[in-house]
């Protein structure tokens, strides 16, 4: 028997995340190939007729899978019966801008979106934020949304989580299908810590196989952390089709489930795992059964380790007093 269509709202949809992200959602590859969808198109009105030209593309493409499309530029029609948030709407970071830079435009935005997704989308919508600065964003939504469970509310790392397992893959020569396990702890910004010690490659520790802990633990570390940034400087442009594709993976991994033996990284809000702060969103090493994420518990830390995930958490609660600062200003 065929599926109920599932709605999946994308904010910003008009803009260059949202033109690679609507027809990835359109032909099954976020929540799996029987899946109908209805897609719910936000932006602003300056991007209206922009969106308009979207929504004429989707029609044009035929998906079989596509069973309606909403474009408006209003938020509370965007919002209604929601299942699934992809918040990509806001102002992007620049050449030579920090995410910091972004956090007065974006932070008044996610205030005002998390009250409409608590008015109008479903009640167990699960809510992923890409727009920059992703957790603080994310932060701001679930403390704006009260009534939307915390564990619903999420972040993109995965796009700095499959960067890491590329970055592998091309040092060893093998296919990125085969390495596993890596983890980005914190803040998806250059303070975020790519961590190596648990992933494997082939089944075999990553260490191992790579054997040059000097490139882990400097080179590596700084390409993947910097690699948006090195990524705007070669497109002028902020990434687009890699952040499209990994919140495809996040989101259907979260409702499809991981694979066996495999964890992936979200942005979720802290329990303190990990001895990390509560009251954060923070990505963790996650697995995913039935709907839910659980963090990885158990991984031992050492000291290198311990202090980068230190320093990204520092930087989490910063941008925490920060964005208040702005909300009340
Ligand atoms: P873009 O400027 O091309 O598109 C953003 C769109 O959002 C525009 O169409 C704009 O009109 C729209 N918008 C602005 N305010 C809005 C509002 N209040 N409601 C709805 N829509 C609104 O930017 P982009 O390149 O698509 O990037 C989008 C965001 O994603 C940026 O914040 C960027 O920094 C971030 N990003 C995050 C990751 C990640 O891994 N987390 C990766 C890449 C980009
Ligand atoms: C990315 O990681 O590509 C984006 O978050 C862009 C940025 O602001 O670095």
């Amino acid at each position: 028997m065929a599926k109920d269509p599932v709605r999946v709202l994308v904010t910003g949809a008009a803009g260059q995340i949202g033109y690679a992200l609507v027809p990835m959602i359109a032909r099954g590859i976020m929540l799996g190939a029987d899946q109908p969808v209805i897609l719910h198109m936000l932006d602003i009105p300056p991007a209206a007729e922009s969106l308009n030209g979207v929504k004429m593309e989707l029609i044009d493409a035929a998906f079989p899978l596509l069973k309606g499309v909403v474009a408006t530029t209003d938020v509370a029609e965007a919002c209604k019966d929601v299942n699934i948030a992809v918040m990509v709407g806001g102002f992007p970071r620049k050449e030579g801008m920090e995410r910091k830079d972004v956090m007065s435009k974006n932070v008044s935005i996610y205030k005002a979106q998390a009250s409409a997704l608590e008015q109008h989308a479903a009640k167990d919508v699960k809510v992923l934020v890409v727009a920059n600065p992703a957790n603080t964003n994310a932060l701001i939504l679930k403390e704006f949304a009260p009534s939307i469970p915390e564990k619903n509310i999420t972040c993109l790392t995965r796009l700095d989580h499959n960067r890491a397992l590329g970055q592998i893959a091309e040092r060893l020569s093998v296919p990125v299908s085969t390495v596993k396990n890596v983890i980005i702890w914190g803040n998806h910004s250059s303070s975020q810590y790519p961590d190596v010690n648990h992933a494997v490659v082939g089944g075999k520790p990553v260490r191992e196989a790579v054997q040059d802990d000097a490139w882990l633990d400097g080179e590596f570390i700084k390409v993947v952390q910097q690699r948006g940034a090195a990524i705007i400087k070669a497109r002028k442009l902020s990434s687009a089709l890699s952040a499209a594709s990994s919140a495809c993976d996040h989101i259907r991994d979260w409702v499809l489930g991981t694979a066996e033996g495999s964890y992936v990284s979200m942005g979720v809000y802290s329990d303190g795992s990990y001895n990390t702060p509560s009251g954060i969103i923070y990505s963790f090493p996650v697995t995913c059964a039935n709907g839910e994420w659980t963090i990885v518990q158990g991984l031992p830390i050492d000291d290198n380790s311990r202090a980068k995930m230190d320093a990204t958490a520092d930087e989490l609660v910063e941008e925490k007093a920060l964005a208040y600062a702005c909300i009340s200003e």
